[in-house]
């Protein structure tokens, strides 16, 4: 059947079965990932039946990584981790250390190299966003602050998986792997690691410094076509360009670049927009990344070594638990948030395929290691919902006793008010600017049949100005640039010999804009005002995307042209 694994079998049958195993997977009340990597194992080499084109699934899984991380760079909050950096930073690297160094034990055991170790214990110390912001969200525990802690908890492991994929090819060779492919020849490992440090760093400063005012900019000027399709390609292309670009100009891995790219598009005012619009092709790319690493899956394993299963198992479930259990309560929180944390981190998911992945092609892991990871991550995840039962029948038992009931109460509550405060002064952003839109439609009510994003998208467009009384704002005869809508104060029209007033809500310069002629008339401040103003591009596509707004000014513009005629005439009859 080899004939058939083109690109399109193998994305057609990784489509078909994921939905198939993801399905299957979500009815027996498991996350549907489960389904998506059996999809993999079944189109795999080591299962019967069509085997799809695994140098291809590779690729499609690259592009699932970057993805993955650009999303994870979306969302990356640094006011969610700073809340809860107290516990989240110690009690993450705590945990990984001692998980790390319990799955480097076991391959010492195994007789596997210490690089092998290291990487097979940092894979096992990490777990799945994927599937612990799930489990939180069907528990309704997203904004509790035992969530909060889970959550910026994984933010620091998400974080301390990047720079492992950044150190990792260049210390490969030190740790018994294959050389880095960029590293200079014959230089020694301290130089190749430093050099790769100074090219992240270069980077890291090139996109802080450089991206913030960059992205946001473009992302303006792309919203201001006003097309959807634009803007999330536009969306797409900084994402990947910038993976593509950083790991071709400075070496970084793309994981990083597209990580930094979400980053980037995370602080600009459109990162809302932007994720939302990015997300279906973020979950498309994410689930071919599940099925290629289920492809990756020798299941014999299972037969083959059943007690290294259960100890990799052992190791997630268990060793890691108990690793942040003891964290969290030495910190000073209640048992009932480290067991929260515990059950929310007993699982492996997608930042370990990717470090195994990494190991792997760096020479380092064996396949038997990767197995096991994938085999650990199948079964963990599984037993996911089990561990929470257990926390759920714990709890009760916990808060029984006299003297843990109130430990860390005191500690919980502190970081339950910062919270609040925290999530009060997004709302309070958020609040600011729906006021500013409803202020938009209370003042000028011809925009008051615009929907949401016709709304937002005059935000964008809208360019202040202002003017203090005298100030000649339009000169007759001169060709148009814009068209103003008063929000403060008032100006005077001076057309032939009449004088017309207009006020806050009302607006100016349309009338050229619309004929491509001159101004009609001059128009002076006679208060200090406050315009918003559309410029001619704007005020034209803006318009031509509304035909109502459109005919709604036409005709006010004619009315305005109309009255003009009629006092010229009437003037010229009476000298
Ligand atoms: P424009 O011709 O671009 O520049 C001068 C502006 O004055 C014109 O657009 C109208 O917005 C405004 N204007 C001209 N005539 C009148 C009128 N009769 N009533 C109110 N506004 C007017």
């Amino acid at each position: 059947m080899h004939h058939e694994a083109t690109l399109i079998a193998t994305v057609a049958m990784g489509f078909v079965l994921a939905f198939v195993f993801g399905f299957a997977a979500s009815r027996l009340r498991l996350p549907p990932l489960i389904g998506y990597l059996v999809a993999g194992v079944a189109v795999g080499p080591f299962t019967p039946g069509f085997v799809a084109d695994a140098a291809l699934a590779a690729q499609l899984a690259e592009m699932g990584v970057i993805l993955l991380m650009f999303g994870v760079g979306l969302h990356f909050s640094v006011a969610d981790l700073m809340a809860v950096r107290r516990v989240a930073i110690p009690g993450a690297i705590g945990q990984i250390v001692l998980a790390t160094a319990l799955g480097a034990g076991l391959a010492m055991v195994w007789g596997w190299s210490l690089g092998a170790g290291l990487v097979f214990g940092l894979s096992l110390s990490v777990a799945s966003t994927v599937v612990l912001l799930r489990a939180l969200e069907d528990r309704n525990a997203l904004d509790h602050p035992n969530g909060r802690i889970a959550v910026g908890w994984l933010i620091v492991e998400d974080l301390v998986t990047v720079l492992a994929l950044v150190l990792l090819p260049a210390l490969s060779e030190l740790l018994g792997g294959r050389p880095d492919p960029h590293a200079t020849p014959g230089g020694s490992v301290l130089l190749t690691l430093g050099i790769t440090l100074l090219k992240v760093a270069a980077f890291v400063a090139l996109a802080v410094v450089l991206g913030p005012k960059v992205v946001p900019w473009l992302l303006k000027q792309v919203a201001r076509t006003g097309s959807r399709e634009l803007f999330t390609l536009s969306v797409l292309a900084i994402a990947m360009g910038i993976a593509y670009g950083s790991a071709e100009l400075f070496g970084v891995s793309f994981a990083l670049g597209a990580f930094f790219a979400g980053v980037v598009l995370n602080e600009s005012e459109f990162s809302h927009r932007a994720a939302a619009n990015s997300l279906p092709l973020q979950d498309a790319f994410a689930i071919l990344f599940f099925v290629s690493v289920g492809m990756l899956f020798d299941p014999s394993i299972v037969v083959r070594e059943p007690f290294a299963i259960i100890a990799v198992l052992l190791v997630i479930v268990l060793g890691k638990s108990i690793a942040a259990l003891g964290v969290v309560v030495a910190l000073g929180y209640p048992v009932a948030t480290a067991l929260t944390v515990s059950a929310s981190l007993a699982q492996i998911g997608e930042f370990s395929f990717i470090l195994a992945g990494l190991g792997k092609s760096a020479g380092l892991l064996p396949q038997e290691a990767f197995d096991l990871i994938l085999a650990g991550a199948l079964l963990s995840i599984t037993l996911n919902p089990v561990c929470f039962a257990a926390v759920d029948m714990l709890g009760p038992r916990i808060a029984a006793v006299k003297s843990i009931r109130n430990y860390g109460a005191r500690r919980l509550a502190a970081l339950q008010t910062q919270l609040t405060m925290l999530r009060e002064r997004t709302e309070a952003r958020e609040e600011a600017r729906s006021l500013q839109m409803k202020n938009l439609v209370d003042l000028f009510p011809i925009f008051g049949h615009l929907d949401h994003q016709a709304r937002e998208e005059l935000l964008v467009l809208f360019q202040p100005r202002m003017a203090s009384p005298g100030d000649r704002v339009l000169r007759k005869g001169d060709r148009p640039d814009a068209a103003y809508f008063i929000s403060e104060g008032a100006v005077q029209v001076d057309v032939g010999n009449r004088t017309i007033r207009l006020a806050q809500g009302e607006f100016f310069g349309e009338m050229a804009l619309l004929s491509g002629e001159r101004r009609s008339a001059d128009v002076t401040a006679v208060d200090f005002c406050k315009f918003l103003t559309l410029d001619r591009r704007d005020f034209r596509t803006f318009l031509g995307r509304y035909p109502q707004l459109r005919a709604h000014v036409g005709e006010l513009a004619a009315e305005r042209a109309r009255a003009n005629r009629a006092a010229t005439e009437a003037a010229a009859a009476t000298s």
